[in-house]
């Protein structure tokens, strides 16, 4: 295990009716709130009239930005930040899915920041103050509600990457799994992919006697195993909702990454892909990491071994350490094509034409992953097994 830090400073509700502690949240952060959203499942859901009503009740004034789209722009950022200076905002609140939660952490840095929120994004710049940010939560998917993380798309040079800041964690995030229960089964699903993803980039690892660490992320990938298949059957079930919601909070609050060195590389690569063509996260992961497990198999047997077995229960007798974890992967690969969840490129239309250019903007050093160091050569051949 390696030596680590640990704080997460962000105050979670989770469950039922928890929205009633947005009154006491707001009474500490301030009267004039930028309310941030997305393209309207909240107004059709009934929660933004619940949030005015509520936010007015503790005598809070609210300016709002709507529209945050899906891979949330660099532009949107610039609007959200203008709003806050010109209206004199002592707090935002986001309201929505991962893109909304990642739109409002780069709002309150940015706000602060009179330059190119870019800058930031890029590594030029540090933050070094942010306003605070509350959060509530409609789709179980990144992990954003209990992260400092956020990830922005530039549409000018189609790049998107994440960054983040100690000072970006939401000082709040209210999770009710009912507020997730209008999630389409598309987004349903790509979320589960996503949060399994995270685990699978914490989980693939060369560090040794990390027994806790591995019990941890097994278990939350076999709760959504085990969950996914009941929740698309029965999207407005709460209890299922819940298991999945909790599932994505603890796939990428910091718990999981305690003491060993993860990869990262199929976020990387996932990032460029839509950073081109758009597409939704947990679609281009669903394509690309079985095919990264395949490509990097060889580096540790044991690892893909252990996943098979202790995952999707794969009964290793009489089978060599390769086919156990062939098995693995295959089980993987079936499991998301199983909810719904596409397995090629093609899937989304993309053909060969830009697999070069992804690949230059995935690996802008020299190699991006820890499991194994990934190359352009070798990005852009996992690229050509996903087609
Ligand atoms: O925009 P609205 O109208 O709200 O609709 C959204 C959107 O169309 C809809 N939706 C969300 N909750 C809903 C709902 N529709 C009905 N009922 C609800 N309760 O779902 C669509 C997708 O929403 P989005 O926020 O884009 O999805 P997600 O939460 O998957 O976020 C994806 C973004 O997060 C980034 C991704 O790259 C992508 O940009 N990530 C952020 C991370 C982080 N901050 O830690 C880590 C992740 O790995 C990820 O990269
Ligand atoms: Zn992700």
């Amino acid at each position: 295990m390696r030596p680590f830090v640990y704080h997460n400073p962000t105050r979670l509700y989770f469950g039922a009716e928890q929205l009633q502690n947005l009154t006491k949240e707001a009474d500490k952060l301030g009267k004039n709130v930028l309310l941030v959203y997305g393209g309207g499942s909240i107004k059709r859901s009934g929660l933004y009239d619940e949030v005015l009503k509520t936010l007015a009740e503790a005598g809070c004034t609210v300016t709002e930005l709507a529209g945050v789209e899906p891979n949330p722009r660099l532009s949107t950022v610039h609007r959200g930040a203008q709003l806050c200076r010109a209206h004199n905002v002592d707090w935002v609140l986001a309201v929505g899915g991962g893109s909304t939660l990642d739109c409002g952490k780069a709002i309150v840095a940015s706000a602060r920041y009179e330059g190119n929120f870019w800058d930031i994004v890029s590594r030029k710049v540090v933050v070094k103050e942010a306003l605070p940010l509350g959060t509530i939560l409609t789709l179980a998917a990144t992990g954003s509600e209990m992260n400092s993380g956020s990830v922005i798309t530039n549409e000018e040079t189609e790049e998107k990457w994440g960054w983040g800041s100690p000072l970006t964690f939401p000082r709040f995030s209210i999770l009710d799994p009912k507020y997730t229960a209008t999630a389409p089964k598309d987004h349903t699903v790509y979320g589960m992919v996503d949060m399994m993803s995270h685990v699978l980039e914490q989980y693939f690892h060369h560090d040794a006697l990390t027994p806790v660490q591995d019990g941890f992320c097994e278990s939350v990938m076999r709760a959504v195993v085990e969950t996914a298949p009941k929740l698309i059957e029965d999207l407005d079930n709460l209890e299922h909702r819940g298991t999945i919601l909790y599932s994505g909070t603890m796939a990428l609050n910091g718990v999981l990454a305690m003491g060993a060195l993860g990869d990262w590389a199929n976020h990387s690569m996932e990032h460029a892909v839509s950073a081109v063509y758009d597409i939704p996260h947990g679609g281009g992961l669903a394509i690309l990491f079985p095919n990264w497990m395949t490509y990097v198999l060889d580096d540790n047997v044991g690892r893909f071994k252990q996943f098979a077995v202790g995952v999707f229960g794969v009964n290793p007798e009489g089978k060599s350490d390769r086919e156990t974890a062939e098995e693995g992967i295959r089980r993987l690969r079936e499991f998301w094509n199983s909810i719904g969840a596409p397995s090629r490129l093609s899937d989304y239309n993309i053909d060969d034409s830009r697999l070069e250019d992804m690949a230059e903007k995935a690996v802008p050093g020299e190699t991006i992953g820890n499991f194994r160091k990934l190359t352009k050569e070798d990005v852009l051949a996992i690229y050509r097994l996903s087609l």
